[in-house]
């Protein structure tokens, strides 16, 4: 009884402590001028003393920006909203009741690990924790670093022994702490290769060492689901109000070299050197230990549905650009194909908008890896970071059969596997 009053008052205190977005709008809005694109880049920079979150940066003109509107900036944003130079879309008018609908429901966690809904870290480690132990020939528990808050970095490496060294794939995702579907999406793969019949995810689990690191950023993590849904950085303090440096900022890669702040209150602070970040630094020294051995990086963002390519500080079509091009708009195609979900392919810059210090960039220009990959998962929008439990299973199954697609198209180009 006792620990049943202690546990229900742990509960509630968190309930308490949990950040609320009753009537909280979600607008898209698309700068059509120079001056307009100049006023919102202002905005942005203004954001956290103002209380409006920026789901998406403000890139160039013409390229729209989805911006979270607390009430109190209500009436000053409708203002906004009707100037001739802006277009503007109001695409949720509350947001907590998003939240409220994501799916997550802790009753069912009891029936164990699953992917109708989204899970704690506590809950994801376990299961990795699990799978070395069910799996102890071929899964080995991996610490990929360890976090500002004394988390650790948990990850699993399946092999299958093998006489041949093997080319090694790592699967990031999660290092933006709101992005739930991105873990989801990489344990969900992770369990596929595991357990899947199919000849050719056998094959892909037979052929390459396999890293996968469904949560690089705990401690934003646990924030996202304890205190505030919406938080996308590290929880590094930086002031008295300021917390976390964004994590794919931090790496040691053309840093701060644009789509990057140095304000530690914005949610793209750039932290104050590369690899400030305990997750980050942590993780590039494991990354390092390895990277010689990569034949992929695949990084897992949310949302806008867009496979990426390096690099995010220039539009030029460097490395195997070409290459690497035409094999995703084939992988995208067969991702469509399954549920028509429509995604875009091109390099970061060009793309979404410049922006560096990112993970994927760092590990293509340092180990030269040729495969590598960011997704930007479902949706575009319409629930963006808040997409419902019940289409984690259709977007990781689709986002397989496009990993199937791309290593089966680079072995068709390479006779070397
Ligand atoms: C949200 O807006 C509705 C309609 O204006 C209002 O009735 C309600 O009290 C608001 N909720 C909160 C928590 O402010
Ligand atoms: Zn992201």
């Amino acid at each position: 009884m006792k620990i049943l009053i202690a546990l229900m008052a742990a509960v509630a205190l968190s309930q308490a402590e949990k950040l609320r977005y009753d009537n909280h709008t979600l607008y898209r809005i698309v700068p059509r001028t120079a001056k307009m694109f100049e006023a919102l880049k202002t905005m942005e920079e203004q954001a956290f003393a103002s209380g409006y979150t920026f789901f998406s940066e403000v890139g160039s003109v013409n390229v729209p920006v989805d911006i979270l509107v607390p009430p109190k900036q209500a009436e000053e944003f409708k203002r906004v909203t009707e100037h001739p130079d802006i277009e503007s879309t109001l695409l949720n008018e509350n947001i907590q009741e998003a939240i409220d609908n994501e799916g997550f429901r802790p009753e069912s966690r009891a029936g164990g690990f699953g992917w109708t809904n989204y899970h704690t870290l506590d809950e994801i480690n376990d299961w990795l924790k699990d799978l070395a132990f069910n799996y102890d020939d071929k899964v080995q528990l991996l610490v990929g670093g360890t976090t500002s808050q004394g988390r650790d970095i948990l990850g699993v490496k399946i092999h299958i022994p093998s006489n041949e060294p093997k080319k090694a794939v790592f699967i990031e995702a999660n290092i933006h702490a709101r992005e739930w579907v991105t873990s989801a999406t990489a344990t969900y793969i992770l369990n596929e290769l595991l357990v899947s019949q199919d000849w050719e995810v056998r094959q892909l689990v037979e052929l390459y060492d396999w890293y996968i690191f469904p949560v690089t950023n705990p401690d934003g993590f646990v924030h996202s689901h304890n205190s505030n849904r919406m938080w996308r950085k590290t929880r590094t303090r930086y002031s008295t109000l300021c917390f976390g440096a964004d994590p794919n900022r931090n790496w040691p890669y053309q840093w701060m070299q644009g789509g990057a702040s140095n304000q530690p209150c914005s949610d793209t602070y750039a932290g104050p050197n590369a690899l400030s970040e305990a997750c980050t630094d942590s993780l590039s020294q494991f990354i390092d230990s390895i990277g010689d051995d990569l034949i992929a990086y695949i990084s897992f963002h949310s949302y806008s549905q867009m496979l990426l390519l390096p690099y995010g500080h220039t539009t030029s079509h460097l490395s195997n650009y070409k290459e690497m091009y035409d094999i995703g708009v084939q992988a995208v195609r067969e991702l469509e194909a399954k549920y028509g979900t429509r995604y875009v392919v091109g390099n970061i810059a060009e793309t979404i908008y410049v922006a560096t210090g990112g993970s994927m960039d760092w590990v293509k220009h340092k180990f030269g890896t040729p495969i590598a990959y960011t997704y930007e998962l479902r949706d575009t929008g319409t629930n963006g970071f808040l997409l419902p439990a019940n289409q984690i299973i259709p977007t990781a199954d689709e986002t397989l059969i496009s990993i199937k697609s791309i290593f089966r198209q680079y072995r068709e180009r390479h006779s070397d596997p």
